[in-house]
């Protein structure tokens, strides 16, 4: 991979995470600008989605947009720019994009990287996409954790997409947020063929992954979705016994509750699921 290829790759994760949390503008110096709008015209393999993502940025001075070049891939490369590569980008990051915690946000995008290319278990030869996980990464009031991406997930690379996805939406909703303004994560980052439950271990090569997520996000509180989570988590079994009772992970206080898709399998349970959320909400306003 060449230099822009890497600065395209890392300002297009960059952008994800910015868009998972919700925000729609992200401000750039108009030297990084015209350094990145140059690079994505010259990049022959550069993914159209992120030439329109690029094309969204704002500049943070005053020069107006219409003086920059149009973002087309037939747009002749500035004279002032030389052809390798924009003089003063640095080969390794992103140029400065000016936000509140653009580090620890490139820390996440790199576990994602991490994830992508890792070879620690067999789960990567059945897999499609790998989950890393998403959601709001700056001290969201709750980070969800499953168990492993299912079918939907694996074709989306999101976690928690399909039908028990959508109930854990509602429950988001119950307990007054959105999916962008907490974090979702799973044990396990790639689908175990046939939706089976991770081996221990599976889950012992992934799990590094999460703490360090967890210790990155800082969730004020962590909510453990089922049996795979409480054992990867906790090496706890017997959800239904556990469940409502607090315990900790990495110093944060969380809470084991049932998973949603057992909620789809046994409705009755959903409302002893709600009692424990409640418990979260109390801390959380409390
Ligand atoms: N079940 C999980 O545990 N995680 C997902 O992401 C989807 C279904």
């Amino acid at each position: 991979m060449n230099d822009i290829d890497q600065i395209i790759d890392q300002v297009s994760d960059y952008l994800r995470y910015k868009a998972e949390c919700g925000e729609r503008v992200v401000e750039v110096e108009r030297e990084a600008l015209v350094a990145l709008r140059a690079g994505v015209g010259a990049a022959v393999a550069a993914p159209t989605h992120l030439k329109s993502q690029i094309s969204n940025l704002t500049e943070s001075n005053s020069v107006p947009p219409s003086t920059l070049p149009p973002l087309n891939t037939s747009t002749p490369r500035p004279p002032d720019l030389p052809t390798s590569r924009p003089p003063d980008l640095p080969t390794s990051r992103p140029p400065d994009l000016p936000t509140s915690r653009p580090p620890d946000l490139q820390t996440l995008a790199a576990i994602a990287a991490e994830c992508e290319a890792c070879r620690a278990c067999g789960l990567v030869d059945g897999r499609n996409k790998v989950v890393p996980g998403q959601g709001c990464a700056d001290s969201p009031p709750i980070m969800f954790i499953g168990e492993a991406p299912g079918a939907d997930e694996d074709a989306q690379g999101l976690a928690f997409v399909g039908r028990a996805g959508q109930l854990l939406t509602k429950m988001i909703a119950a307990m007054g947020y959105t999916r962008d303004e907490v974090f979702i994560a799973n044990i396990c980052k790639c689908r175990p063929p046939g939706n089976r439950t991770p081996t221990p271990q599976e889950m012992a090569a992934c799990i590094p992954f999460l703490k360090r997520q967890v210790a990155i996000v800082r969730p004020r509180f962590i909510v453990a979705l089922g049996n795979t989570a409480i054992l990867g988590l906790l090496g706890e079994t017997g959800i239904l016994r556990i469940h409502g009772k607090w315990r900790q992970f990495e110093g944060i206080p969380l809470m084991p509750t049932m998973h949603p898709a057992y909620l789809l399998r046994n409705p009755s349970a959903k409302r002893a699921c709600w009692e424990d959320l409640k418990l979260v909400m109390a801390k959380l306003k409390g």
